[in-house]
């Protein structure tokens, strides 16, 4: 990216007015290492950082092992032990994680959501400030702001961003559109999108949606697209903590979209993982697929080719919004093997691993000075759209946007709506939840 990134965080789309408070607990980490028995006060730490990730589809891994691969050419000494907990959004990894905490035996650094999905660890003093970290390698002054106030709790940095994915993406297969006559351009609002797929199954393609990874969080993905598209004022009253209302007609119609659009969904959309959905695409057993842009990186490993095989469209009624998930990793307090998870940190930031990572990962570098050499079309297109951006908006479902007991409580309340398809249901429940959290949104954000 070039410095004109950098213009994007002086406009006023989005402010993290952060959370504070922290209380005091100190974990410890166990990996298995086995230190040779010298009770030297002053024995370096152990050669080794332990990693924990969720990164485990075919793209994800090949992005994860090019930072890895930067790290071990710069520190060739010290292993990386990856811990992958598969599992997309990262839910079971989240789960696992939380008890290692709980355990005092937090790893060197984890993976996590920017915003939101750090501060139960911050306010239980899990995590330890590494604006030395951010000082030290100048990450200030090439990250956006936009992204830096999303890594800070109470004014400090506690988390390092590994880049900048976007939610609000549709991907379709170009041969199954144009063999049927349907120009992607056109599909700006759901009902074209619908009419799409109307057209498309009358000529046999028997489920022209594809959908993974059902009950967990790929149902609330889509809803939260759906949510965007009714108007960015909604979208912030939504993660403001404001849509409390279950007659609200613009949650009403989001949840209408919903269930229209479950209409064309694959029958298996449970027992398929998200990255089985995207298969479904690349292979053209079906059109389309609303998915962030890790997808691509499942494109890149099946040697399709941008603008030939698949395209790409922002999710209907969001063209000019850019929808945030941010991967990050932090310093989790009293780690067996702190200065090498500040490496880990520094190397995650920096310019090299930002771009052996993104390019194959989907995202785009949090940073303004990537090389822009390194990117495929996909990305040179949403570089080009996050510059553009009028509005940019916190991803609810990864992480970012709502507190954690109501993201929880979403994911729950949408795998009910995928088999029940009741509106009036799933509206109560959503404004419930968002009634039962309201202690929780500390955070206020400014879209627009
Ligand atoms: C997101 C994560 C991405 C990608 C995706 C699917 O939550 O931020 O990096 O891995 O899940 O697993």
């Amino acid at each position: 990216m070039s410095k004109e990134q950098g213009k994007t965080d002086r406009r006023q789309f989005l402010k993290y007015a952060g959370a504070v408070g922290v209380a005091a607990a100190v974990v410890g980490a166990g990996i298995g290492w086995v230190a040779k028995p010298t009770p030297a006060p002053t024995l370096a730490e152990a050669p080794v950082v332990e990693i924990y990730h969720w990164w485990t589809s075919g793209g994800e891994k090949a992005a994860i092992d090019a930072l890895v691969k930067v790290f071990n050419q710069k520190y060739p000494d010290i292993t990386v032990l990856q811990s992958p907990v598969a599992g997309g959004a990262g839910g079971p990894m989240r789960a696992v994680m939380r008890s290692l905490v709980l355990a005092g035996e937090a790893p060197d650094a984890f993976q996590m959501h920017a915003g939101y999905e750090g501060k139960p660890y911050f306010d239980a003093g899990n995590l330890d400030s590494i604006n030395d970290v951010w000082t030290e390698q100048g990450f200030a002054a090439v990250i956006p702001s936009v992204v830096q106030d999303m890594v800070k709790y109470g004014g400090d940095f506690y988390s390092v961003p590994v880049n900048i994915h976007r939610v609000n993406v549709v991907w379709y297969n170009k041969a199954v559109l144009d063999a049927n006559g349907v120009d992607p351009a056109g599909l700006i609002t759901w009902d074209t999108l619908i009419a799409a797929c109307d057209k498309l199954a009358a000529a046999g393609l028997a489920h022209p949606v594809s959908i993974g990874d059902s009950g967990k969080w790929t149902d609330t993905h889509v809803l939260e697209q759906i949510m965007a598209g009714e108007g960015i004022d909604f979208y912030e009253d939504w993660v403001n903590g404001k849509v409390v209302s279950a007659t609200d007609s613009r949650l009403v119609h989001a949840l209408e979209t919903f269930k229209k659009y479950l209409g064309y969904v694959n029958p298996d959309h449970s027992a398929l993982t998200w990255d089985q959905a995207t298969a479904l695409v690349i292979k053209g057993d079906a059109a389309f697929n609303v998915m962030g842009d890790w997808a691509n990186g499942e494109f890149l490993v099946a040697k399709k080719i941008y603008g030939k095989d698949y395209g790409t469209l922002a999710a209907p009624g969001t063209a000019g919004m850019y929808g945030l998930c941010i991967d990050c990793f932090q310093h989790p307090k009293g780690v067996k093997h702190p200065q090498n998870s500040k490496k880990w940190l520094a190397v995650v930031g920096s310019k090299d691993g930002q771009d052996a990572f993104n390019p194959l990962k989907g995202s785009i570098s949090v940073r303004t000075d990537s090389d822009m050499t390194k990117y495929g079309p996909y990305q040179g297109a949403a570089i080009s759209d996050f510059k553009a951006a009028k509005y940019m908006y916190p991803s609810v479902t990864h992480g970012s946007g709502a507190p954690e007991a109501f993201a929880t409580k979403l994911n729950d309340i949408m795998s009910a709506f995928v088999d029940n398809k009741d509106v009036n249901a799933a509206a109560t429940a959503l404004t419930d939840a968002t009634k039962a959290a309201s202690a929780d949104y500390t955070t206020v954000w400014k879209l627009h």
